[in-house]
């Protein structure tokens, strides 16, 4: 593999990494339940906002210049990375909900943290499960 390949995918696994982690933060945040939910949105949507959003943008940029780099041998010879994408499809629209949660808690339109505490769990197991495929090389 060549040096900007590997470059890539440490910049996605660098974004990944502090993405999965501070979303997980923003669930945390929300679901304090001994906290007013006007401040637990406002924490929240910090943490979105200035850790979230950009690490999200930063794993997705290296992920998607990596695949752009070698498409045939991602999309036509290597089937899993079409599981793959699914996969980051499902975390990118649990960022999203969490994110849009945070945002409503912070204006004050809503008060509860609806799903955020399951959804926070799914990507918690996501988490695990994508650090188990890579450490032991699955698919090889
Ligand atoms: C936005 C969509 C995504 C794209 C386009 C993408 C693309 C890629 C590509 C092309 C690689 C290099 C694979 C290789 O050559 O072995 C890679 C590696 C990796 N990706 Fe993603 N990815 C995405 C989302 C995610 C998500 C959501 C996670 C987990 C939270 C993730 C975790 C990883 C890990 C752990 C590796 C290293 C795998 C290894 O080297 O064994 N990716 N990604």
């Amino acid at each position: 593999m060549n040096g900007l390949s590997v470059a890539l995918i440490w910049l996605h696994i660098s974004g990944n990494v502090v993405w999965i982690g501070s979303i997980l933060a923003v669930a945390a945040i929300i679901t304090a339940k001994s906290v007013d939910p006007k401040i637990r949105g406002e924490l929240a949507l910090r943490v979105y906002s200035f850790l979230s959003v950009p690490a999200f943008v930063l794993g997705f940029v290296g992920g998607t210049a990596r695949l752009l780099l070698d498409p045939r041998y991602y999309l036509v010879e290597h089937h899993w990375m079409h599981g793959k994408l699914l996969f980051a499809i499902t975390v990118i629209g649990l960022h999203h909900v969490i994110g849009a949660r945070a945002k409503k808690l912070a204006r004050g339109t809503v008060q509860d943290s609806g799903p955020t505490a399951i959804m926070g769990t799914i990507l918690a197991v996501s988490a695990v499960v994508a650090a188990f495929f890579a450490i032991f090389k699955l698919p090889d």
